[in-house]
């Protein structure tokens, strides 16, 4: 089954090609590389010893999707391709909306016009907000973005859902990634932020390398704990492998399906936990102090994940040790070059 991978050159996207491939699926790569390398498709062919096709465009254009769902015969469509800077889409929101809500726009309206039905759509943790009870599940009430990022994520969650009730044949289905961490094992592929990360785990491994003086935790006097925020880090190979498990669902389902399911570990894991577990199992010393809050920031948030586990079959494998060995492994390689 061709699949077409939307942003499938960027840090989720091409662990996905991994899986995509080991489970016998046959990925297309859609990538403008505005926030990736054309590296990521040498990475990749090591890992797969194969060629990954791949089109250099932007996924925001009728033409251009309408006219390699028809060359390529894609039969379904994963669709990562969004900006994803939180502080960027406040300075400008308009390039935020733009892409990531016209490109799902654009998606559907091809997709109908095509009959292809199967669509597996980034969303994210961000939905949640900070709810009043955790851990959550995917009936936690959605609250108001704190950022236009996150509206996007919200916003395009409500446009498949109006899709399928205004009666739709597309079976679709929203993930909502929480903290995505680590990197494949072989090291081949991984994060590659773009200028200074402003992320917790690729700043950690950039200080850790003597690319960054010091690591700033945000933020000590929350009422957590140790004061610390709380997150649900997961491996990106397991999250990789719920978008296997997504497909493999979506092709089981009748015409005219949506839903959505939380992909986290369900393990909340705050940020000096997280500090001083990469300190332990990578045996370094990390150059780290404490800061004031980041403003916007969520207090705590970690998934339950039962719903993906009993209707996709779904669960997270590998442990916060496994994926900050990973981080580490593969910010070393990358300093190296
Ligand atoms: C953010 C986005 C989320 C997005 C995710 C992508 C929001 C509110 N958050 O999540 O939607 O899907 O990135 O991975 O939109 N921290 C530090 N020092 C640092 C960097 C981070 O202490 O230098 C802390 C933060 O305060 C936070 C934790 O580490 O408590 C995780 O931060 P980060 O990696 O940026 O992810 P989120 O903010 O959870």
């Amino acid at each position: 089954m061709k699949i077409l991978v939307t942003g499938g050159a960027g840090f989720i996207g091409s662990h996905t090609v991994v899986e995509l491939v080991n489970a016998g699926y046959d990925p297309v790569i859609i990538d403008d590389f505005s926030n990736s390398e054309k590296s990521v498709l040498k990475g990749l062919k090591k890992i797969l010893k194969k060629n990954i096709k791949c089109y250099s465009k932007n996924c925001n254009d009728l033409k251009t999707l309408e006219k390699i769902f028809i060359d390529e015969n894609i039969e379904g469509v994963i669709h990562f391709a969004a900006y994803k800077a939180v502080g960027e889409s406040v300075q400008n929101p308009l390039k935020y909306y733009e892409n990531n809500i016209g490109s799902t726009v654009k998606l559907l309206h091809v997709m109908n016009k095509l009959g292809i039905k199967n669509l597996v759509f980034s969303s994210s943790c961000t939905v949640y907000g900070q709810p009043e009870i955790i851990p959550v599940d995917e009936n936690t009430p959605r609250q108001p973005a704190t950022s236009p990022y996150g509206s996007t994520k919200a916003m395009c969650e409500d446009i498949l859902r109006d899709t399928i009730v205004s009666g739709s044949p597309l079976k679709i289905i929203s993930l909502r990634y929480f903290n995505p961490i680590g990197a494949h094992p072989t090291a081949h592929i991984g994060e590659l932020p773009n200028g200074v990360p402003s992320n917790l785990v690729p700043y950690i491994t950039q200080t850790a390398a003597g690319l960054r003086e010091k690591l700033t935790v945000f933020g000590n006097d929350y009422n957590t704990p140790d004061g610390t925020n709380i997150r649900d880090f997961i491996h990106v190979v397991d999250l990789a492998k719920a978008h296997v498990a997504a497909l493999n669902l979506l092709k089981k389902q009748a015409d005219n399906y949506y839903d959505t399911f939380n992909i986290g570990t369900g393990d909340g894991v705050s940020v000096m936990q997280l500090v001083k577990t990469f300190e332990k199992v990578n045996k370094i010393k990390l150059n780290y102090e404490i800061g004031p809050r980041r403003p916007g920031d969520t207090e705590k948030i970690y998934a339950i994940t039962t719903k993906a586990q009993e209707v996709m079959g779904w669960k997270a494998e590998k442990t916060l040790s496994e994926s900050l060995k990973d981080a580490w492994r593969w910010q070393k390689k990358i300093t190296k070059k």
